[in-house]
């Protein structure tokens, strides 16, 4: 065993892995926030909580349930069918925010993992932009 906390231990296992998962789900879904993304999804969102569920699981240092099941994740790829920008990501990264801020987690593991989920929903953008086209100059 690792002498240091993985991210899924700091979370607090399967559990409450699960109940964020079900939280981010559920501010999706009634958000109008987020609601450019929750048309992306389908009507049920029953596999969307699971998958991403099994995929946190993993990628957090837990079970790696999703590469399990399906094998490797190839996130960046399965998002392309989506066009995805800032606007996009914000919307998935408010979602999160707000779940994680309604969890009864440690501050600094709030922070910590907001940091982390900016970073993979940055790299999920797909959608070439004004500021990406200015920064080539
Ligand atoms: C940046 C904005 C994002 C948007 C708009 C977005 C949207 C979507 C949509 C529409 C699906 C397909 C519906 C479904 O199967 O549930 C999906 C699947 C998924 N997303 Fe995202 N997503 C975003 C970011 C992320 C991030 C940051 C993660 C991981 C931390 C993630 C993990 C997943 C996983 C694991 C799946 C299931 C893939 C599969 O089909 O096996 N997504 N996402």
């Amino acid at each position: 065993m690792n002498e240091l906390n993985s991210l899924y231990d700091l979370i607090g296992g399967e559990t409450k892995l699960r109940a964020l998962v079900d939280r981010f789900y559920d501010i999706m879904d009634y958000s109008p926030e987020a609601e450019e993304i929750r048309a992306y999804h389908a009507k049920s969102l029953i596999q969307s909580r699971e998958k991403l569920f099994m995929f946190l699981s993993g990628w957090s240092g837990g079970p790696a349930l999703y590469v399990e099941k399906f094998g490797h994740p190839r996130l960046r790829q399965r998002h392309m069918p989506f066009s995805i920008g800032e606007m996009e990501r914000d919307q998935w990264l408010w979602c999160m925010s707000k779940a994680l801020d309604e969890s009864e987690l440690l501050p600094t593991v709030k922070e910590l993992l907001k940091t982390r989920f900016s970073e993979v929903a940055d790299f999920m953008r797909n959608k070439a932009e004004g500021a990406e086209v200015k920064s080539e100059k």
